[in-house]
């Protein structure tokens, strides 16, 4: 991939830059910040050479749709908070905004277009939309690293219009999860949880001939259960998964791959609930699984003392409420507890944010901000932001 640092002459240029400061958000506020911390370095860079910044996010998944509680907002207040300097939101539709005019009179140098997600087009990789936003810059550069596994028109289409090149943090975690993967130490235990079922289900079936185990948690856990005919409430489910998960049971009997999922679960019936622990075939229709039980835990952590290597995506619960985020942080604290016998690799915006919780950030091996992006990483395929930045 070339380099940001490859350019001889920022200078006064235009640069088109995506991030993925896809943030957790509480009512408009950031509760956990790592994505942009990350990220500060190459914005830190290009200030340095004068360039004229165009910060390009996405946050959340507003489907094409303006969703003000997905506002750039707050991360545009954050960055100038932290690089003291003005970073504008443009609320402007993208359409309207004239290429001459991004940048305002008064000298100031970094912009942010208001979240890309709400024009569909940036979901389809449309052609017509890549252009437009090329013609508000004379360079692109991706440090997304994490939404690198979409083919998106910020971060795939775009690269066919600009001269394209990657930033600091990209080029940081490309490497690291590199050198990581190909001196890997056997046996490995693979952890997946979070909510994007569907993201992830489908890589399962190429990381199976990899790994020693794979453990289910979170709602990724829920199809497992309601595959195994237990009834699993109102919980977060995704619909016909179950020729997927056919195949990724015989794929892993096949391959020696232990498949892991909850044998007890902390259920509620609202989000802001009390947890209450039960076994599998004691879930009843108004119950939502929202954490994995004791039993599951202590699995869990057997499983990891017994693995040399150990990868984690997605949290086991919804770690928002503190009541049901008590697996996610036995995970970390075992993971860290075994420091020195497990090289531990983890990552994931949602993952971060327990990581941090427990005060593990700097106790684990390496830490990816990418959740689907790394386990595609971990597929060995190319990803399309990686791909676009070669051609
Ligand atoms: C992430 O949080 O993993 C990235 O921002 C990508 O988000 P997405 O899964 O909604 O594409």
């Amino acid at each position: 991939m070339r380099k940001i640092e490859d350019l001889d002459d920022l200078n006064n240029k235009k640069v088109l830059l995506r991030l993925d400061l896809n943030v957790p958000l509480k009512e408009s506020k950031i509760t956990d910040s790592t994505r942009i911390d990350k990220i500060l370095p190459t914005l830190k860079y290009l200030i340095k050479k004068n360039s004229n910044i165009i910060i390009i996010s996405h946050i959340g998944r507003p489907k094409g749709q303006i969703d003000k509680k997905l506002s750039m907002l707050p991360v545009c207040k954050y960055l100038s908070d932290k690089l003291n300097k003005k970073v504008e939101l443009i609320e402007k539709k993208i359409f309207d905004i004239d290429p001459n005019s991004v940048f305002n009179e008064k000298g100031d140098k970094i912009v942010c277009l208001e979240n890309i997600r709400f024009y569909e087009q940036e979901e389809k990789n449309d052609e017509e939309f890549a252009k437009k936003l090329s013609s508000f810059a004379e360079i692109f550069v991706n440090d997304a690293f994490s939404c690198s596994h979409r083919a998106h028109a910020s971060i795939d289409k775009i690269t066919k219009f600009l001269p394209s090149y990657c930033g600091i943090q990209m080029d940081t975690e490309v490497n690291a999860l590199k050198k990581v993967t190909s001196n890997i130490e056997r046996p490995i235990t693979c952890i997946i949880g979070g909510s994007k079922i569907l993201t992830k289900i489908n890589i399962i079936k190429n990381l199976i001939p990899k790994f020693e185990n794979i453990i289910f948690v979170g709602g990724m856990a829920n199809n497992l259960i309601k595959y195994k005919g237990f009834n699993i409430g109102n919980s977060i489910v995704e619909n016909d998964c179950n020729t997927i998960i056919d195949e990724i049971f015989s794929l892993s009997n096949q391959n020696n791959c232990q498949i892991i999922f909850p044998s007890d679960v902390a259920v509620g019936k609202k989000f802001e609930d009390m947890a209450q622990i039960k076994n599998l075939s004691e879930i009843q229709n108004e119950d939502m699984i929202l954490d994995i039980g004791p039993k599951t835990i202590n699995t869990i952590c057997s499983i990891l003392e017994r693995s040399n290597t150990v990868l984690w995506n997605g949290p086991a619960g919804y770690f928002e409420n503190p009541n049901f985020a008590i697996g996610s942080k036995k995970i970390a604290k075992k993971i860290i507890s075994l420091k020195n016998k497990i090289f531990s690799v983890a990552g994931g915006g949602d993952t971060i944010a327990v990581i941090n919780e427990v005060n593990a950030f700097e106790k684990l091996n390496f830490v990816s901000t990418a959740g689907g992006a790394f386990l595609e990483y971990l597929e060995g395929k190319e990803i399309p932001g990686i791909r676009a930045l070669k051609l």
